[in-house]
């Protein structure tokens, strides 16, 4: 087997646990979601997760896509990075998807207790 299909397969292996465990060392998918929003893609490299998170689109936003002449749209999916070792999530300023828009609308989200969502580092 080669080498970046070996990389790869460990990838998508290491990307499905994650979603089972919902955490990748001291990054929780519940602190990312937070009843609110539904993590719809995962990246793992070195010490960092990165996730795009998918939020539904608002009338307004639907509105004003149409209005800008663009696609209709139904989701909003935003990129995320956690330093594993850290576990606190801010925006990926760097992710080469940036913000994107999507047509469908997202998943429903796994609701948890808030006691789950305030124990989220900070
Ligand atoms: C998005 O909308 C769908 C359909 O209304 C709903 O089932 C789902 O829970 C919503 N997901 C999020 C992340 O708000």
């Amino acid at each position: 087997m080669s080498s970046s299909l070996s990389l790869f397969l460990l990838a998508t292996i290491s990307a499905l646990l994650y979603v089972e465990a919902g955490r990748v060392g001291e990054c929780r998918t519940t602190c990312i979601e937070r009843n609110v929003q539904r993590i719809v893609r995962v990246h793992l490299r070195d010490n960092y997760v990165m996730v795009g998170a998918c939020n539904n689109a608002t009338d307004a936003q639907r509105a004003g896509g149409i209005l800008a002449g663009e696609a209709p749209f139904k989701s909003i999916v935003t990129p995320y990075i956690c330093n594993k070792k850290i576990g606190v999530w801010t925006i990926d300023e760097l992710d080469e998807e940036g913000i994107s828009k999507f047509p469908v609308r997202c998943p429903p989200v796994d609701q948890v207790s808030q006691e789950r969502i305030d124990s989220c580092p900070k």
